[in-house]
């Protein structure tokens, strides 16, 4: 029998440890993402029992015992409001679910700024397809009083960013800034257990990713990559994935190498991905493993948002791949 493990590396022990290098540090960072974990294990188990639970269908619906359900998405975003709230951490949250940022009450605030998905690729939750939760954590900077301007921060400025892929397992991907590491849940002990160490993506994959059917849509530079992609001039084609999930996608991305793209079209201009919890936290993973991420301009994290939920085009993943989109672009 394999012995027991007797030295995990949690990911709060990680976390831990990379604070410990910054000798001003205050544990908060640790305080702040163990709440996430907390919300990240509640989503994990009810995707996985979802169904027994009747956690699907339209929110307000009743269950055999007449409590009232709620569909997996509002669970979820409960779920990190009330974790990061009463984590004495934070001072404001920007979530997909709310329409107005959400500003803590004064006596549970902390510093910290999240901007969350709680629940990404809400048409794949009920196929049971792969879906994810992404975060993006700021520091406040203003003296002002807090506010949703608070959020208005390039992503280059985040101090840690990462997603929940509840997949064929539940992974936390994480970026503190320093690399990129991978957790798995262990769900025996309920902990996040190191196991993909310095992720990295590589300079060039094979596989491009975007949904084809909008292509009578799409801009004349993503018309011409697509095509290249498909058509090569040397070589083989690439091959086609699309989950339609972009936590899944993404992390796909980042394991096998490729290209990523939700650009923009004519009926969604600015594209369909939200700056502040979907594309800026993905971003700053995908730069910290050694790839790029871009709306084909210029880079998402140097993107001052205006809005709290305002969209951009984006392309993102293998550092080669998509410099060819930014080359098409620069032709325009
Ligand atoms: P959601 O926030 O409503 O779940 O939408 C975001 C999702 C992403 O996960 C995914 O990349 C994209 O929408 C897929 O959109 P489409 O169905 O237009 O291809
Ligand atoms: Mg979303």
């Amino acid at each position: 029998m394999a012995p027991i493990e007797t030295d995990y590396m949690s990911l709060t022990r990680f976390v831990l440890s990379e604070q410990k290098k910054h000798p001003k540090a205050t544990g908060d960072l640790t305080q702040l993402m163990n709440s996430i974990l907390t919300a990240i294990k509640a989503i994990s188990s009810a995707v996985r029992k979802a169904g027994i639970h009747k956690l699907f269908g339209v929110a307000g619906g009743s269950n055999v015992s007449g409590d009232e359900v709620k569909k997996l998405d509002i669970l979820s975003n409960d779920l990190f409001v009330n974790m990061l709230k009463s984590s004495f951490t934070t001072v404001l949250l920007v979530s997909e679910e709310n329409e107005t940022a959400i500003e803590v009450e004064v006596e549970n605030q902390g510093k910290y700024v999240v901007c969350f998905d709680p629940l990404d690729g809400s048409s794949n939750i009920d196929c049971l397809v792969s879906i994810g939760s992404i975060f993006g954590i700021y520091r406040k900077v203003s003296d002002d009083p807090v506010s949703e301007k608070d959020a208005f921060q390039p992503g280059r400025e985040m101090v840690a960013a990462g997603y929940a892929l509840y997949g064929s397992a539940t992974m936390v991907v994480l970026s503190t800034g320093q690399g990129v590491n991978g957790f798995m849940l262990d769900p025996s002990i309920g902990e996040f257990i190191l196991t993909e160490k310095d992720m990295r993506i590589k300079p060039r994959g094979k596989i491009y990713s975007l949904n084809e059917g909008y292509e009578q849509y799409w801009d004349e530079p993503t018309k011409a990559y697509v095509k290249s992609k498909k058509f090569p001039e040397n070589g083989k084609p690439y091959g086609a994935r699309y989950i339609g999930s972009m936590v899944a996608d993404v992390h796909r991305t980042i394991c096998y190498g490729g290209i990523f793209m939700y650009p923009a079209t004519t009926q969604s201009p600015k594209g369909k991905l939200r700056l502040l919890y979907e594309c800026n936290p993905m971003a700053f993973v995908v730069e910290q493993a050694g790839g790029m991420a871009t709306n084909g301009h210029m880079r998402i994290l140097d993107i001052v948002p205006t809005s709290i939920h305002q969209r951009t085009p984006i392309f993102l993943g293998s550092k080669e791949d998509v410099q060819e989109i930014i080359d098409l672009y620069k032709k325009q």
